[in-house]
């Protein structure tokens, strides 16, 4: 999404927009030093630990953990998708819009949006008009109005309504394709002529719609009993299941404060629910829940339920769950676990005890931390050596994904009371050979982290990462961010990209480089890292810094290193055959022409 709009261009509105206006127009600042503080508007405070600075472009609050670019604050503050946020930013500032980024986003998917919209009402006749397709919806229990609001249809048992009605023309046929609806046909047989056929035949239908309630994508479901009992549209060009919820559209319609969202497993289950008053339900597409997300739900809310079915796929699909949650499990975010009883999915319980009783049942949702340390320690017999190690084991990996923070921390503290080991040694095995740690001292509430000695903290590449992030145009004196490219150290190449990036805008600031990493996997580690402490306070202190960094970087993991540690293996172990070969490779770049055999 943000692809189809032109980095310069984003660049351009960060620049343009004054954080400290735009956020001042709707929370009272006050000047304090070279930032602004107030009482967070993210969550309930008496003192204000809630920070804008205009240098850096950037705000954050100490107290939730809020934090962002001026297009961030608008998204979080004014529920505004990205877009709309870059258009706003867009406007004040004077400036058109990109045609990329204009109405449908680009040209193409004006028609293909037209085509979903009108297969949408295809649909939803054919379901007024089919008795037996509204019987079953009736047996479903699912009334008038939710059919209504969901837009819900049904695809007529037949191999080529939709193709007939609407795909009559070649071009109508090729957008039909391209969403999804038809399929062509396997002629590799010969038997039929060469064509397409309807995708959906003889299904209930559930539109997928986007944030802006555009139909996108379709869920059918059988009516009756047949396989698969749901099919979903392909991935297409307005489509990925990975990004979508089903049923956000209709939460944020039916809601203008979201204290929070819960994620179920079913179509049905969101529309049942829904009906019930639950209008905070969405689901995923069949899938599991992705970081992407899991980003977009928490712009919208700070606290998430995963409701997950009483089942042993029920139990399977949490673990995942938390799994893939866990690198933004952090302070001032409500991840909870919910288990339905066996036998019962959100849609069957919501119909059998009412809105009531079931959201009684959120109070006994398990908090992340309780759900982490109770599937932890039914694995392990800890007055034993063995359990000390399978829970270095287990534990382990779990913590490596989780940011660095407060809430990491007191999620090992919770864990080594549980187990009865010294906190400090639990954490001794947890973060071993993590370079994460060691991990900032949490700030004093309503104290802006300032500039301390940098000796000793983080190792040196998130030290350089953080330099960058806090004082981007240092990174103009940077002489060797080409080098770079050869040393083989994850992470390098997000420096290498953001010094790139930092050392090609006119001016750079923390916002704007943060603001090229959103839809990436490193957008959260690198907003932590903006975020924590400067170490050096000014610019050309930073330069030096940041000069010195990459030089030991690239000492250290630099091709150099790498020759030296084959040609020590090479003496005293012998090396194997593409070792030998990558040696090769070394040597010759330095000009000396062989490997030793
Ligand atoms: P379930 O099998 O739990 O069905 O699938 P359900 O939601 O309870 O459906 P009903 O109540 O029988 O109508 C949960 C979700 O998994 C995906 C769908 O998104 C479904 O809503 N799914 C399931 C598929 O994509 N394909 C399938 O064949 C089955
Ligand atoms: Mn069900």
């Amino acid at each position: 999404m943000a692809g189809r709009i032109p980095q310069a261009f984003l660049d351009e509105i960060v620049a343009r927009a004054d954080i400290v206006e735009i956020i001042g127009a709707r929370v009272p600042l006050k000047k304090s030093g070279r930032e602004f503080k107030a009482n967070c508007p993210f969550h309930n405070e008496k003192s204000p630990s809630f920070w804008v600075s205009p240098e850096k472009q950037f705000y954050h609050c100490f107290g939730c953990g809020a934090h962002g670019t001026v297009i961030g604050f608008l998204m979080q503050y004014e529920k505004m998708d990205f877009i709309d946020a870059v258009a706003d930013l867009a406007q004040r500032a004077g400036l058109e819009l990109p045609k990329e980024a204009q109405g449908p986003r680009d040209a193409g998917s004006v028609d293909l949006h037209d085509v979903t919209a009108k297969a949408a009402r295809f649909f939803e006749q054919n379901l007024a008009d089919n008795p037996r397709a509204r019987a079953y919806l009736e047996t479903r229990g699912i009334d008038a109005k939710t059919r209504a609001n969901f837009a819900l249809g049904y695809a007529p048992d037949s191999w080529d309504a939709l193709l007939t009605r609407f795909g009559t023309q070649d071009d109508e046929r090729r957008r039909l394709f391209q969403v999804g609806l038809i399929i062509e046909r396997d002629t590799r047989g010969g038997e039929r002529a060469a064509g397409f056929y309807d995708r959906f035949r003889d299904r209930l239908m559930f539109p997928i719609r986007d944030s802006r309630g555009r139909v996108i994508a379709f869920g059918g479901r059988v009516i009756d009993k047949g396989e698969p009992k749901y099919l979903n549209s392909p991935e297409t060009p307005l489509f990925h299941k990975g990004r979508e919820l089903y049923g956000l559209y209709e939460a944020r319609q039916a809601h203008t404060d979201f204290k929070r969202l819960m994620i179920v497993e079913g179509y049905m289950d969101v529309v049942r629910l829904h009906q019930a008053g639950i209008t905070y339900a969405v689901a995923t597409l069949g899938t599991a829940t992705t970081q992407e997300h899991l980003n977009k739900i928490f712009r919208i809310t700070s606290e998430l339920v995963f409701c997950f079915d009483g089942d042993r796929a029920g139990r399977q699909a949490a673990w995942r769950a938390l799994d893939n949650a866990l690198p933004l499990a952090r302070d001032g975010r409500e991840l909870k676990f919910l288990f339905l009883p066996e036998g019962h999915d959100p849609d069957t319980l919501v119909a059998l005890e009412g809105r009531e009783a079931f959201e009684a049942r959120l109070k006994s949702a398990l908090p992340l931390s309780e759900y982490l340390v109770q599937q932890l320690k039914l694995d392990l017999d800890l007055d034993s050596v063995d359990g000390r190690a399978k829970l270095k084991a287990l534990a382990a990996p779990l913590f490596a994904r989780m940011p660095d923070g407060i809430y990491r921390e007191l999620l090992a503290d919770r864990l080594a009371a549980e187990i009865r080991m010294p906190a400090v040694k639990l954490k001794e095995y947890l973060f071993a050979g993590d370079p994460k740690r060691p991990a900032p001292a949490p700030a004093e509430p309503g104290t802006p982290r300032r500039s301390r000695n940098s000796a000793g903290r983080g190792n040196l590449l998130s030290q350089a990462i953080t330099l960058v992030l806090h004082h981007p145009a240092a990174a103009r004196s940077v002489t060797d961010i080409e080098a770079l490219g050869s040393v083989d150290r994850p992470g390098v190449s997000v420096l290498k990209e953001l010094l790139e990036q930092a050392a090609g805008m006119a001016q750079p600031s923390t916002g704007m480089l943060l603001e090229r990493w959103r839809e990436r996997a490193e957008y959260a580690r690198l907003t932590e890292l903006a975020m924590s402490d400067p170490m050096v306070a000014d610019a050309v202190g930073t330069a030096k810094e940041l000069q010195m960094a990459v030089q030991k970087l690239l000492e250290e993991y630099g091709p150099g290193r790498r020759t030296d540690d084959l040609l020590r293996k090479a003496e005293e172990l012998g090396l194997n055959y593409d070792e030998k070969a990558e040696l090769t490779l070394l040597l010759k770049a330095k000009g000396r022409p062989r490997a030793p055999s």
